[in-house]
């Protein structure tokens, strides 16, 4: 009885935390900080520290779910059947500091580079965190009525009539979220958008809605971008930093401003059956100097089916469908000339040694990204496992995406210019 009280008390207290108080640096500009959810400035850290293979498990198997959620993003279809079985914590990686209201209210919400609308927990939602936004005392926060045109712009839109309020609903990963369309000032850094229109949490279940609300970053016509078209011109980057780090650099860079001028390009697609994703041309891969081979109907970018190469921010581990993988996994092996290959979880392709790894390159139209060391091999903590940071797609999801994650953008700048539909990556040490 008494440890129950005793971690209940805990646990209220951990979740209505802010960022740890080393952390609290000002964000400038129209640049902001960004965190890796498990980093020591992030409240969201567990409070048991994992084991290096549970957690490198449980990473894997929110992955699985994102790889589930990202395949059913499919245009006109926003119900996506939940992951059977026992229930898959899932949510983005990364968060960055926002302030909703007037007098402004602070939240952590994760960043989403594939999802469009953005949802904030609001007083009394059932199901939510305890850090809400409490939307009674902002004096700018208004929520939408039903006529609103934003009203046809989210899933399953429905009006209370009594309240004439514009309510919708849809699934994320392994929960649900019911929400009253509404809107308020956001304020990023020391940019203020006012009238930001967003999803204010009524009721989540589920483990995947990020506790303090999510940023979708997507392409399509509730998100981030596309609101802020006059200010930011739907042109932002970032820089990843590496969780396990203690320096954190990291950024968001919203706006064409500052953006660098030394970058590679390659052009940016849409795809009309997974209109909020970003697409790129994948052509193929280098494994040390050899191309390996790869079916092009594999990796070729199809509008008609939705099949192609994303660039997400939410997925950790990339996933390759399977003849690709398994032509890149091959060809790592061979050159790691190490035969006692074991597997641990998701990764079939682990050592128990030390090994030197060859590169890997990821080919684009107009632009060729060698991946080192750091964002190709996961190492256990103690030193003796290390393995190849990819796999193919899961088996349950009858998947046609290849998706570049964000374990393999660790420090690059990922720069997104919609205007020029172009993509650009840079080699920058953020964590
Ligand atoms: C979601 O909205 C639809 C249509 O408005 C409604 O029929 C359904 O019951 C709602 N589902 C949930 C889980 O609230
Ligand atoms: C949200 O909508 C529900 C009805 O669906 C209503 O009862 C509630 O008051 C609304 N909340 C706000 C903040 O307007
Ligand atoms: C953090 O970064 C600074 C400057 O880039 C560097 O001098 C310092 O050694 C780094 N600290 C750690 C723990 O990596
Ligand atoms: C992708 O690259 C391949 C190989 O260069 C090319 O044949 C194809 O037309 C490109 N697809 C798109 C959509 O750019
Ligand atoms: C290969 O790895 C397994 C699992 O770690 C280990 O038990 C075995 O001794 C290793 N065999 C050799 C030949 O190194
Ligand atoms: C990418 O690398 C391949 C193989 O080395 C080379 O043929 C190609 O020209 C490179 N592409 C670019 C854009 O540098």
């Amino acid at each position: 009885m008494r440890s129950h009280i005793f971690s209940l008390v805990f646990l209220l207290f951990s979740v209505a935390q802010g960022l740890n108080p080393n952390c609290e640096t000002q964000d400038r500009g129209s640049n902001l900080q960004v965190f890796h959810v498990y980093s020591p400035c992030s409240p969201f850290r567990p409070a048991r520290s994992l084991s290096w293979e549970e957690d490198v498990l449980q990473t894997q198997a929110k992955d699985q779910a994102r790889l589930q959620y990202l395949s059913s993003l499919v245009a006109k279809k926003s119900v996506v059947p939940i992951a059977s079985g026992r229930q898959i914590v899932q949510s983005p990686t990364y968060i960055v500091r926002a302030n909703i209201g007037t007098p402004p209210q602070t939240l952590l919400m994760a960043m989403d580079t594939s999802n469009d609308a953005a949802w904030i927990p609001c007083t009394g939602c059932i199901g939510c965190s305890s850090t809400v936004f409490d939307n009674a005392k902002s004096t700018t926060f208004q929520t939408l009525g039903c006529q609103a045109a934003q009203c046809n712009q989210v899933p399953n839109p429905s009006c209370d009539a009594t309240a004439n309020s514009c309510v919708f609903n849809m699934t994320y990963g392994g929960s649900t979220i019911a929400a009253n369309l509404s809107q308020d000032t956001i304020t990023l850094a020391t940019d203020s958008v006012p009238s930001y229109t967003f999803g204010c949490l009524q009721k989540t279940t589920g483990n995947s809605v990020p506790p303090q609300g999510l940023l979708g970053l997507g392409r399509g016509s509730l998100s981030l971008l596309s609101q802020t078209q006059d200010l930011y011109q739907s042109t932002f980057s970032y820089c990843l930093p590496n969780f396990r780090s203690s320096n954190f650099s990291g950024s968001l860079r919203l706006g064409p401003v500052g953006q660098p001028l030394k970058i590679k390009y390659t052009p940016l697609l849409k795809n009309p059956r997974r209109p909020s994703l970003y697409f790129v041309n994948l052509t193929g891969i280098l494994v040390g100097s050899k191309a390996v081979d790869i079916p092009p109907s594999a990796i070729a970018f199809n509008p008609s089916t939705g099949a192609g190469t994303i660039i997400d921010s939410g997925t950790v581990f990339t996933r390759l469908v399977e003849p690709v993988y398994v032509s890149v996994r091959d060809e790592f092996r061979r050159r790691v000339k190490v035969t006692n290959v074991t597997s641990l979880g998701g990764f079939d392709t682990c050592y128990n040694v030390p090994i030197v790894a060859p590169t890997i390159t990821l080919m684009f139209t107009g632009m060729n990204v060698t991946l080192p060391q750091d964002n190709l091999l996961i190492h256990s903590t103690a030193g003796s496992i290390t393995c190849l940071a990819m796999a193919s797609a899961p088996d349950n999801v009858n998947s046609v995406l290849n998706v570049i994650a964000n374990m393999q953008q660790q420090n690059h700048r990922i720069l997104f210019d919609v205007p020029n539909s172009r993509l650009g990556v840079a080699r920058e040490p953020c964590s």
